[in-house]
């Protein structure tokens, strides 16, 4: 197996950063820089311990070391907040099948799409599916990303579930990357229950759920609520037993059709609904009351050639977090830069720069509940930023695949 960066190694990040530019609502609210005004950054013991304006750093911070941060544009760290990183296989025929005029669900219909990975996936060691999804989590670290969510979903059987959720882990550990691990063992039904929904609904909530829960592989827990998946009876089934373990809950909502599941998920205090193309204003008041967050997926959009777009508008004026992530997966997004899809939630579904920055950062963040440790620059936080070669914000989501040569500050690391 490939041999991972020693991630203790890296050079400590503790000193003054300057002087560097702050992009714009991306740093904590009571601090005063201008987005042209040279600012400092202090790390101290691996935390952001004082932010402003270069020419106020407190007297008590001027003898630590000095980093050159050249004038860049600093953000916090990325935040990938839905991925379903770790997989075997690939499934490029489908794409092929798609441009021939077969739909999604088609394709899963005829027991391909989400099957076809789990075959490949049950087929993998552990150290395989490791071996595979490790050069996909560092491209998108490559870009800046500190913190990613990755979900199961292609095990469907209890061995081959624990087995995708250890990868996780071991992939944070390896990489030195917060990874916050998602159950998602009700994303289609394993074709040895064909038939028999409710007894594999059954088996998720009272046997693998709680057993990969114990053995603390479990951060939150996930439903794919759709026609081609499971009801919202089923999804409110997995919720119960996922709150009785004092477990967050998200969904894989309205993505195809609007089965009312975001309404569902906001009752359950869901921390994010995802997709969303076909969220009905029911599901946004309820989303607005739970203090949900809306993830945007724009590459599966993209992907599958969709044409409804999620209702931007009215989440925005429901004041709804709007979050933007990857989706990375092997069928429906295979999208391994979060920048890209800071530039699609604009052109395909109309997000200003700061929102889309804020969707990839701040918003994202929250969709995790991290949003106390990651996705701000604030003093009293882990220290991770990036430090940007760009004149300005925009920038960030304007260029199309260039991946700028950023400088990486991770967990109070500098890991590039
Ligand atoms: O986010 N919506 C369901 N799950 C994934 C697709 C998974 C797959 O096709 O393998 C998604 O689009
Ligand atoms: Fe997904």
């Amino acid at each position: 197996m490939q041999s991972p960066a020693a991630f203790p190694s890296l050079p400590c990040a503790d000193g003054r950063w300057q002087p560097v530019r702050l992009a714009p609502d991306l740093f904590q609210a009571d601090v005063h820089v201008a987005a042209h005004e040279p600012a400092c950054i202090v790390v101290d013991q691996g935390r952001m311990v004082w932010v402003g304006p270069e020419d106020a750093l407190p007297a008590g911070h001027a003898h630590l070391p000095r980093h050159d941060g050249q004038g860049q544009l600093a953000t916090p760290g990325l935040v990938d907040c839905h991925t379903h990183l770790v997989y075997g296989g690939q499934r490029a025929d489908e794409f092929a099948l798609r441009l021939a005029g077969a739909s999604y669900e088609e394709i899963a219909r005829a027991g391909g799409g989400i099957l076809s990975t789990v075959h490949a996936t049950r087929a993998a060691s552990e150290d395989e599916l490791l071996a595979q999804a490790l050069p996909r989590l560092r491209q998108l670290l490559a870009e800046g990303v500190c913190a990613v969510e990755i979900k199961s979903g292609y095990g469907l059987a209890l061995a081959h579930e624990r087995k995708q959720l250890r990868v996780a882990r071991r992939l944070g550990q390896l990489c030195g990357v917060t990874v916050q691990s998602t159950f998602l063992g009700a994303h289609a039904l394993p074709p040895e229950f064909a038939g028999r929904s409710q007894a594999y609904i059954d088996l998720v909530c009272d046997h693998m759920l709680p057993t990969l829960a114990a053995e603390r592989l479990v951060d939150a827990v996930e439903v794919f609520c759709e026609r081609i998946a499971f009801s919202p009876a089923e999804t409110a089934q997995v919720f119960g037993a996922a709150r009785r373990l004092g477990l967050r809950v998200k969904l894989h909502a309205e993505q195809r059709s609007n089965m009312e599941g975001a309404a569902l998920a906001a009752r359950h205090g869901a921390l994010s609904c995802d997709h969303i193309e076909h969220l009905s204003a029911r599901g946004i008041a309820a989303m607005r009351s739970a203090g949900t967050v809306a993830v945007l997926l724009p590459g599966a959009f993209y992907t599958l050639r969709d044409t409804q777009r999620p209702p931007i508008d009215a989440l925005r004026a429901a004041g709804i977090p709007l979050a933007v992530a990857t989706d990375h997966n092997p069928g429906s997004s295979p999208c391994l830069s979060l920048l890209l899809m800071a530039n699609m939630a604009c052109t395909l579904f109309g997000l200003t720069v700061p929102e889309a920055l804020s969707g990839i950062t701040r918003h994202a963040a929250r969709a995790l509940g991290l949003q106390d440790s990651h996705g701000l620059i604030a003093s009293g936080r882990p220290a991770n930023f990036v430090l940007w070669p760009v004149q300005q914000a925009a920038e960030l989501a304007y260029w199309l695949g260039q991946r700028p040569a950023c400088r990486i500050v991770r967990q109070g690391r500098i890991a590039a």
